[in-house]
């Protein structure tokens, strides 16, 4: 009997506030940035998606917008781990 299981949290997407959001599964935990990445939206502009710091929460370049309690945030997508659904707008 096989007893193993996978913990998921729902993360919708928008490219802008006017958008529709996407909605997709992804893996209790995980970070923001990281899933941003391996679905090719990037949480960086222009020259930032070579120039940063890789994910180490120094150097700002990634931030997304996070719908929290009815208002967006700006919020830096590497420091992010998604325990619980939530709504983000990239910039
Ligand atoms: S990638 Fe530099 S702060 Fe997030």
């Amino acid at each position: 009997m096989c007893l193993s299981m996978s913990f998921e949290v729902l993360l919708k997407i928008r490219r802008s506030l006017d958008s529709e959001p996407v909605s997709i599964r992804v893996p209790l935990g995980k970070k923001l940035r990281k899933i941003l990445l391996e679905h090719h939206l990037s949480p960086y502009q222009r020259e930032k998606k070579i120039f940063n710091c890789r994910g180490m929460g120094i150097c700002g370049t990634c931030k997304v917008l996070v719908l929290e309690n009815g208002q967006w945030w700006e919020r830096r997508s590497c420091q992010i781990q998604c325990f619980h659904e939530m709504e983000i707008q990239l910039k």
